[in-house]
């Protein structure tokens, strides 16, 4: 462990704790370091084992409260992982996206503007927009973003995602960080519907829904939209890369000035150099640090099309199953519209440039895609344990 993980006096806030990165987040806080967690959520069940562990605290609140939102910012490392990002929800229910993914973490910004807490704040893949097919690497501070016409709804979420990105580079006085995932998977990722959720999950959990089920995988426009899925071990160890670096400044025992990579910050974004949390104003410096910095994290590696996802699922569920393949029913294709609701528009493909983790923080995500795919999928057969309700063939 290192001497800044091994700080049982430091508490990070984990905003979002009960999802599915937040849950993931909180056993690795626990397990690698010995700090506190302040845990906030509206629903703890995938915290279960958690619950009465003595060193987490958990509210069930949400950012709407202005009281919450101050509480939060008072802790000197703030996780936002809160959000509305299953795509179904995006159409019928734009309003209430954009309070989630702007109105609120915009709270949460400028109280830690006013703390001088670390806000590492979770956006999206999806604030590069409607990528083509022949789209290439998406550059953190180079691609520029298309999106939507305003009746395609679908880009509710990615442009108050892009705004939130904006506001929290434009907030005088705060220490930033902006996380890009790019299809995080992994066990307790989404819900299975009519079980625990209603709707529409991501891709992922829908298709293990349907191999369940012994349904058709429904592919949307034929499934020719391409994804990176990054198994989310990966994404925690990305976490623990820049809280590595970035506590190298904010953990300072007092007034000394910590110099390192980590302490710097992008020039021109904003940042004041004031200080709340006992350290000495940081540095400026061109694409350096990890402050002031957007990050994608992913894994370039995994690219796959969604009707090759589609057949290298059914393969996995009938090796779990002991079943023939072909036993399983065939994918169907679906209009997008008809699938989701008007509204709906996609991006076709999303490939993240990973060399920026890489080059300021070492990192590069190593789970391979069938090897996430294996594990997200058995651990969904064994948790939902719904055997009963698969109407596959025996071979
Ligand atoms: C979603 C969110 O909007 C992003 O914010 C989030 O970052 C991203 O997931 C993620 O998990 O990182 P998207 O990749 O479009 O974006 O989400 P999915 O619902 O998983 O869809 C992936 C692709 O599969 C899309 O082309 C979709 O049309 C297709 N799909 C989805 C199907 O073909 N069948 C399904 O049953 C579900």
């Amino acid at each position: 462990m290192t001497p800044r993980f091994d700080d049982s006096s430091f508490t990070v806030a984990i905003v979002g704790c009960g999802g599915f990165i937040g849950s993931h987040l909180l056993d690795a806080v626990l397990e690698r370091t010995r700090w506190r967690v302040f845990g906030v959520d509206l629903d703890f069940y995938r915290l279960q084992h958690r619950l009465n562990h003595e060193r987490c605290e958990f509210l069930c609140a949400d950012l709407a409260d202005p009281a919450v939102v101050e509480r939060i910012a008072q802790f000197p490392l703030v996780v936002n992982l809160a959000a509305i990002c299953t795509p179904s929800r995006y159409m019928g229910e734009a309003c209430e996206v954009i309070r989630s993914n702007y109105d609120h973490p915009a709270a949460l910004a400028e109280a830690c503007a006013k703390s001088g807490a670390w806000l590492v704040h979770f956006s999206t893949s999806e604030i590069y927009g409607r990528t083509s097919p022949d789209s290439g690497e998406l550059i953190e501070d180079e691609t520029p973003a298309v999106f939507g016409p305003v009746t395609a709804s679908r880009w509710s979420y990615a442009t108050a995602k892009l705004l939130a990105e904006r506001f929290i580079a434009g907030l005088p006085g705060l220490r930033w960080t902006v996380v890009r995932p790019f299809n995080f998977v992994g066990p307790y990722m989404d819900f299975m519907p009519g079980v625990d959720g209603e709707g529409i999950p991501r891709v992922l959990a829908n298709f293990s829904t349907a191999l369940l089920r012994g349904e058709p995988l429904k592919l949307v426009n034929g499934g020719k939209a391409k994804r990176c899925f990054t198994s989310v071990h990966d994404a925690i160890d990305f976490l623990f890369a820049l809280f590595d670096a970035g506590l190298g400044c904010t953990l300072g025992s007092g007034n000394e000035t910590v110099s390192g990579a980590g302490c710097k910050t992008a020039a021109g974004a904003g940042h004041s150099g004031r200080d709340a949390v006992g350290v000495s104003k940081v540095g400026s410096a061109p694409d350096a640090g990890v402050f002031s910095q957007a990050f994608n994290v992913g894994n370039a590696e995994n690219e796959v099309s969604i009707a090759e996802l589609a057949q290298k699922m059914r393969t996995i569920f009938a090796k779990l199953r002991g079943v023939d393949v072909s036993s399983l029913p065939e994918p169907q294709a679906v209009a997008g519209e008809e699938y989701y609701g008007a509204g709906y528009d996609d991006s076709m493909r999303r490939m993240p440039s990973v060399a920026k983790a890489e080059r300021l923080l070492g990192f590069r995500a190593r789970i391979p895609l069938d090897t996430a795919l294996e594990e997200s999928l058995s651990w969904f057969v064994k948790h939902y344990d719904v055997a009963e309700t698969c109407h596959c063939e025996e071979p």
